[in-house]
């Protein structure tokens, strides 16, 4: 290796240990972690959204299937709610199949959309790019 590779040398070692100190920083910083605890409703609930692929068609904070429109904040759109919820499960509107759920699967459902409800908001273009490289978005039941 010739003298002329040094300086690159002296450069990757000065960009390895800004990228060691960035991770530090970005790992060892617990600021915007969101832990919500369900309830065992909410937990049945998000359970028969999974084991009944709602998913495939639909879209949780912009995830998901997309046959079927996003979910996040039906809870609290303006003209539905839970009862509008209830009405699509058991009907078969359109593609969306026939389910056969009972009243309290149904409660379970709606208390999970609910719950999701209360902490996004979807689209949600409040977002900052803090200079740590995190994205912080507004919550919902932020005060
Ligand atoms: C095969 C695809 C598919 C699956 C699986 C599916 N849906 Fe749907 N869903 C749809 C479509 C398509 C619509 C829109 C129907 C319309 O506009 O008339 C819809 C509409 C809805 C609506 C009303 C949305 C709105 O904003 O008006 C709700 C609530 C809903 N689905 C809940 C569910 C739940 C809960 C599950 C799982 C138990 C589920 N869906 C499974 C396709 C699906």
């Amino acid at each position: 290796m010739s003298n002329n590779s040094r300086p690159y040398l002296f450069v990757i070692a000065i960009l390895l240990a800004l990228f060691g100190f960035y991770n530090y920083v970005v790992y060892n910083t617990d600021g915007y972690v969101a832990v919500e605890k369900l309830s065992p409703a909410a937990v049945n609930g998000q359970q028969l959204f999974q084991s009944n692929r709602c998913w495939s068609c639909h879209q949780l904070y912009g995830s998901g299937g997309y046959l079927g429109p996003d979910l996040t904040n039906i809870y609290s759109a303006e003209g539905k709610g839970p009862n509008y919820i209830k009405a699509f499960l058991n009907s078969g509107v359109k593609s969306m199949p026939q389910f056969n759920f009972s009243e309290e699967e149904k409660d379970a459902l709606v208390e999970y959309l609910k719950r999701v409800d209360e902490t996004g908001i979807y689209p949600n273009y409040d977002a900052e790019i803090e200079a740590t490289g995190w994205v912080k978005i507004k919550y919902k039941n932020e005060k």
